[in-house]
């Protein structure tokens, strides 16, 4: 809550803010000019460090290769060591990419409003001549993308308890977003490489260069170009651009499915019906039956059925078609921390041992009758 609850804040200054942004880019200063003396002046910001291109060349020493620790659309991402000696993550606009100043503007004043322990820090940017780098707190485990797809033959599967309270961290810093920002936010590209992980797991979210003020007053959505990402964008938000906070369910239903699935959500290199995975899930997430064959193979059964069964079934109510079925974050949080918290009494008992990898429910399993546990302790 804290201060952002306090600020106060208009329509008017909403729908001006987001047509600016849509229409600005950084360069002129319009919309960081707009945004002064208005809902940001009276603001504690979250100070974010203005560098020089020089500082930021010297702390990732000239943006050496071994340095890079990740690519996207914006452009590279640099580890990097600041004269203070903070470890830090730089990244630097790809200067011909398709994303751009936009992004960069937005993401400066949405995570300088922002403040939430499941949102990553912005400790600074560097607009030197046509440059644009934005300078993070650094996230040692780097996204949760690297740690359900495509392991390196030494690296573990995350274990089912590690899934749920990343999915509890990620639903926390959504619930901050709709619910206790001021207009609230819309995130629009809720996605598993935009959930960076510390060393003990717990995540944060990042990118907030597509990010929206939701709608205020009346109003049930805001109308924009439709953006985000392909495979987690909500297909009503899709079809018609209106976007709503229950564009980002539907997304964090599809990172919901991933953590269940270890499938990406989007991926080219399977067989063409499996390429989509919430096309490719709907005939198990109709079926409560078939809910225990969407677990990811590599937990070889470490996990309860009857968790397996709950988190599936809000998995697919975030992704009904209907946005208004969908829930809100509030209701999803308070369900994932009480399966989270089950979760970790199983996990707690080191010496578990899964009794059958290959379990299928029985019709018992599926009505939730007796508190099953598909473990035993090691003698
Ligand atoms: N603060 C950070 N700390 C550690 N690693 C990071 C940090 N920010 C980004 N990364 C790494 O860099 C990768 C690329 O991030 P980036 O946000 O540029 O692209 P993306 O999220 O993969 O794609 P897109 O541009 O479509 O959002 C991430 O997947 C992550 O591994
Ligand atoms: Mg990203």
């Amino acid at each position: 809550m804290k201060w952002f609850c306090c600020v106060k804040c208009c329509s008017n200054d909403v729908e001006k803010y987001n047509d600016d942004v849509e229409a600005n880019g950084f360069a002129d200063g319009k919309v960081v000019d707009s945004m002064k003396g208005k809902r940001f002046s009276s603001q504690r910001a979250n100070v974010a460090n203005s560098f020089t291109f020089r500082e930021l060349a010297v702390a990732t020493q000239n943006f050496k290769e071994t340095n890079l620790i990740g690519e996207g659309g914006f452009g590279s991402v640099y580890k990097g060591r600041l004269e203070s000696g903070k470890v830090v993550a730089v990244k630097q606009l790809n200067l011909n990419g398709v994303q751009g100043n936009q992004e960069f503007i937005v993401e400066v004043l949405m995570l300088s409003l922002l403040r939430h322990s499941n949102l990553v820090t912005l400790i600074g940017y560097c607009t030197d001549g046509d440059q644009r780098l934005l300078v993070y707190e650094y996230m040692p485990l780097g996204s949760l993308e690297n740690h359900l797809f495509d392991l390196e033959p030494d690296q573990e599967p995350l274990d089912w308890h590690t899934r749920l309270k990343i999915a509890v961290g990620a639903a926390r810093g959504l619930e901050y977003l709709h619910c206790k920002a001021n207009p609230p936010v819309i995130y629009r590209d809720l996605k598993s490489s935009n959930i960076l992980l510390d060393n003990d797991f717990k995540p944060k979210l990042s990118d907030f260069g597509l990010a929206k003020l939701g709608p205020v007053g009346d109003n049930t959505h805001v109308s924009t170009r439709v953006m985000g990402t392909y495979g987690y964008c909500a297909p009503d938000y899709a079809m018609s651009g209106k976007l709503t906070i229950k564009s980002d369910i539907y997304s964090f239903g599809v990172v919901l499915l991933e953590l269940i699935t270890g499938r990406r959500a989007i991926d080219t290199t399977k067989k063409p019906g499996e390429q989509n995975l919430v096309a490719w899930a709907s005939p198990f997430l109709k079926d409560r039956k078939k809910f225990v064959q969407l677990v990811d193979p590599m937990l070889q059964g470490r996990f309860s059925v009857r968790s397996v069964h709950h988190v599936v079934a809000v998995t697919a109510m975030c992704l009904q078609e209907q946005a208004n079925f969908r829930p809100l974050i509030g209701d999803i949080v308070v369900a994932l921390e009480y399966l989270a918290s089950q979760a970790e009494i199983f996990e707690k008992r080191k010496s578990l041992t899964a009794v059958d990898s290959q379990y299928l429910p029985s019709k018992q399993d599926i009505n939730h009758a007796p508190k099953k546990i598909y473990y035993k302790c090691k003698e």
